[in-house]
C-alpha cells in the first residue's frame, strides 16, 4: 500500500473530496485507524491529558512524546504520521523548532510535524518548511496557550476572525503544507478554507473545512469525562473494557478462568 503525502491532501481538496484525521499514540491504534483508511494520524501533544494524565498539555515532553511517535510510525503502512511539537520545544527561535523536529523525523519517524500559533511563528514554518520537513499549523484556540487565551473558548469571534484569516495566509506563504482549525466559529473557518490552497482541519470549527479531527480517545470513548460540543462519539470503548475487565475479574475470582479449554494438559 502506498504511504499518504502531503501531494495528496492537497490534491484532495482540489477534488472537493474532504478527509479525516484521527489522533494516535500507540501501535493497535495507529494498526487500526490505519486498516480504516484514516489517511493522517496525528501523535499530538494531547497525549498529556489522553496517556500521561496530566491536565493540560503544558507538561509533555519530547522525551515523553518520542516513543508514542516511534510505536504509530510502526503501526501505519499507509498513514502520514505527524508529530505535535510540544510547549516549549519550538517557541524559542527557529533553530529550536529546527533540532526538535529533525529528533521527531530522526529518531521518531515522523513525516510532518506539527506546531501551535500565528503569523509570529511564520520564522519557524519558513525553516521547517525550507528544510524539508512538512509543517501543520494550528490557529483558533491553541491549547498551548491556554492560560494567555484564559481557557478554553471559542477564537476568532468579531475581529479576530480577520486576524485568524490573516494568520493562515501568513502559515501558508511561510510554507505550511495544511492548518489546524481549532474552536472557530464556522463561517470563520468556511472562509479561511477558501481562502487557503492548503488544506483545513477543523475540530470544533464546523462542517466546512476540508478535513476533520478528533482525539481518538474522544471519538471512541475511552475518555468517559465531559467531552466539549464538538465531539461525537462513535464507540462506547470506555465501557467495553469495563465490562471485560469486571468478566475477566469475576471469573478468577469465581474460578471459571482459567478453564480445561484455556490450559494445557
Ligand atoms: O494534540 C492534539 O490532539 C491536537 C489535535 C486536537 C489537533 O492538536
Ligand atoms: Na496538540
Amino acid at each position: 500500500p502506498k504511504r499518504t503525502r502531503i501531494h495528496h491532501l492537497r490534491e484532495l481538496k482540489e477534488r472537493g473530496e474532504r478527509w479525516p484525521m484521527l489522533t494516535a499514540y500507540d501501535m493497535y491504534s495507529a494498526e487500526i485507524f490505519d486498516e480504516a483508511g484514516i489517511p493522517v494520524l496525528l501523535v499530538g501533544d494531547s497525549a498529556a491529558n489522553n496517556v500521561y494524565g496530566y491536565d493540560n498539555t503544558l507538561p509533555v515532553t519530547v522525551d515523553e512524546l518520542m516513543p508514542l511517535v516511534k510505536a504509530v510510525v510502526r503501526g501505519t503502512k499507509r498513514a502520514l504520521v505527524v508529530a505535535d511539537l510540544p510547549f516549549g520545544s519550538y517557541q524559542v527561535s527557529a533553530e529550536q523548532a529546527l533540532a526538535t523536529a529533525f529528533r521527531f523525523m530522526k529518531e521518531g519517524g515522523a513525516h510532518a510535524i506539527k506546531l501551535e500559533g500565528g503569523a509570529r511563528f511564520a520564522p519557524q514554518v519558513e525553516a521547517l518548511s525550507g528544510s524539508g520537513i512538512p509543517v501543520m499549523a494550528h490557529l483558533g484556540f491553541t491549547p498551548q496557550s491556554e492560560h494567555a487565551l484564559g481557557g478554553f473558548r471559542i477564537q476568532g469571534r468579531g475581529d479576530a476572525g480577520e486576524r485568524l484569516v490573516e494568520d493562515a495566509l501568513a502559515l501558508q506563504a511561510a510554507g505550511a503544507f495544511s492548518v489546524v482549525l481549532e474552536m472557530v466559529p464556522a463561517d470563520v473557518a468556511k472562509r479561511v478554507t477558501a481562502e487557503l490552497t492548503i488544506p483545513t482541519i477543523g475540530i470544533g470549527a464546523g462542517p466546512d473545512t476540508d478535513a476533520q479531527v478528533l482525539v481518538w480517545s474522544d471519538m471512541a470513548g475511552m475518555n468517559r469525562g465531559r467531552k466539549p460540543r464538538f465531539v461525537k462519539q462513535y464507540a462506547d470503548l470506555g465501557g467495553v473494557l469495563l465490562d471485560a475487565a469486571r468478566r475477566f475479574g469475576a471469573e478468577v475470582r469465581g474460578g471459571e478462568y482459567p478453564d480445561a479449554e484455556h490450559s494445557y494438559s
